[in-house]
């Protein structure tokens, strides 16, 4: 059989043969590109995702009797749920010294909401360096080492979309100073992108399908499928510390959470967890933040779920508790730990799957008749995603932390407003201004209680304000107006 005829057997009994519509138009080069884009994908699962989540919208089922999930709350002194901070950091520094501490990110994303066009990880972020995302990571491990004598092994998860680029961004910029062993790259998979109207992958060009990363859930399979399990497990990684690239004040190797998370926080937490999570409290109840639930019935009664915003009806949250609270308060800055047993054990258990979530997009094409590109003006696309959080009502412990926002939540998502380069500057010169405060330095501030100055704290320098005492050379006062970079 021909290599076409054997391209045509396995497309036409799932409805898919127009992606070899225009194979006579093509050379040898984009022909072998599209034979292999084409081996790629699962086309027997392909009919079933149709049906699923294309011909119909599949409705988001809550966990049942849907309950707010408990949390540790952030003053550990509090008396609710009073936890051992000292047990928990003395547990997740040992973790790091003994070299049992991975970090990793998902950089896979579009970004398309900001309207940058490279990897979101180049993006310049710090608010007076203008330094981009990822030199603000490899800041954080660089400062580990400095604290606990030890390279943390840092991976990175991209896409097809952004692989290379952020090679050679890094390599470009020497890694930042981290050893280039300790850094690993892979890829995520991908999902074609489908047709909103009949199912039918959607072609990019006349040699080439359309397709979208498959969702930071994807990372799961990823981590196994490109050996970055096994080698974190040669390594003697025990526990991966899970971040997204769009945070630069991300507390992404803090010991307290790790120590937490291996069940060293006293009665309130005293079994290990499979995967943790940090939480904020809503700001208000539209904000757009996945929430921590709980199932209050049912074979999982008591497991933690994260139910994204757009799909927690909003009466529920509106509720409020007889304080004045949202009952629905826990917010998710997709932060986790992760325990590699865990993920190991997700990948060789031939049930596991996480659900894929369905999103309509406006996706740029070509018309399968006329091969003319398509510039689509209203969703003519469903992608289809997979969460990396959908793994936790698979754990049996699963320990969510509260923090405080400014501490570690200053994310850039959007191109303006809410979540933007602005409002991350604002957060991260808020952050450094309370910790320089804390440690007697005069911060000039204006009539509405903000800073009047810009700044910024490098992780390498202090990740926490105790750190940031105990290092040398802190100015008596800042100046209004001034900008500093520590
Ligand atoms: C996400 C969470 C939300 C949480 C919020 C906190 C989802 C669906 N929602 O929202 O619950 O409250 O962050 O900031 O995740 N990524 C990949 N590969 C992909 C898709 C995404 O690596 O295929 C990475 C991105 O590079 C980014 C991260 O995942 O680092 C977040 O993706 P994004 O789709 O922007 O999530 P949000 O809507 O911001």
């Amino acid at each position: 059989m021909s290599t076409l005829d054997t391209l045509r057997a396995r497309l036409e009994p799932v409805g898919q043969s127009h992606v070899l519509k225009f194979w006579e138009t093509l050379d040898p080069a984009q022909r072998d590109a599209l034979t292999n884009q084409i081996e790629s994908i699962d086309w027997a699962a392909l009919p079933r995702l149709v049906e699923q989540y294309v011909r119909n919208k599949p409705a988001f089922a809550l966990p049942p009797d849907v309950q707010p999930a408990p949390y540790l709350p952030v003053d550990p002194g509090a008396k609710s749920r009073p936890w051992d901070r000292a047990a928990a950091k003395a547990k997740g520094e040992q973790m790091l010294r003994a070299g049992q501490v991975a970090a990793f990110v998902v950089a896979g994303g579009q970004g398309s909401r900001l309207g940058y066009e490279g990897p979101k990880g180049c993006y310049p972020a710090g608010a007076v360096t203008g330094k981009p995302l990822f030199a603000m990571f490899a800041d954080a491990i660089l400062g580990a080492y400095d604290r606990y004598g030890v390279h943390v092994p840092w991976y990175i998860m991209t896409s097809p979309l952004n692989h290379d680029a952020t090679l050679e961004f890094f390599a470009a910029h020497h890694f930042f100073g981290l050893p280039r062993e300790s850094v690993r790259f892979f890829m995520q998979g991908v999902m074609p992108s489908l047709d909103i109207a009949t199912g039918r992958v959607l072609l990019a060009s006349r040699g080439e399908i359309a397709t979208n990363p498959d969702g930071h859930g994807g990372s799961l399979r990823a981590l196994h499928a490109s050996g970055s399990l096994a080698d974190m497990k040669q390594r003697g990684v025990t526990a991966i510390s899970y971040f997204q690239v769009d945070n630069p004040i991300v507390n992404l190797l803090d010991p307290v959470f790790l120590g937490l998370h291996a069940g060293a926080g006293g009665a309130a937490a005293p079994s290990s967890s499979q995967m943790s999570s940090k939480m904020i409290p809503k700001a208000y109840a539209e904000e757009k933040l996945g929430l921590f639930c709980a199932h209050g019935s049912g074979p999982r009664k008591g497991r933690v779920e994260i139910v994204e915003y757009s799909d927690l009806p909003m009466d529920l949250q509106r509720e409020k508790l007889p304080d004045g609270r949202l009952r629905f308060l826990a917010g998710s800055i997709a932060v986790h730990v992760l325990g590699r047993e865990f993920v190991e054990r997700l990948n060789t258990d031939a049930a596991f799957e996480l659900p894929w979530h369905r999103a309509e997009k406006k996706i740029p094409c070509i018309d399968p008749a006329t091969g003319e590109p398509v510039r689509p003006a209203a969703n003519n696309g469903v992608k289809l995603e997979r969460f990396v959080f959908d793994a936790l009502p698979m754990c049996e412990h699963s320990v969510v932390l509260e923090t405080d926002r400014v501490e570690e939540f200053a994310p850039i998502k959007n191109a303006e407003g809410q979540d933007s380069p602005q409002s991350s500057r604002q957060i991260q010169t808020e952050r450094a201004a309370r910790w320089l405060e804390w440690c007697g330095v005069a911060v000039p501030r204006k009539t509405d209680g903000t800073p009047d100055c810009v700044l910024e704290i490098s992780a390498r320098t202090a990740s926490t304000r105790e750190e940031l005492k105990a290092g040398a050379g802190l100015p008596r006062a800042i100046e209004r107006g001034q900008r500093l970079a520590l």
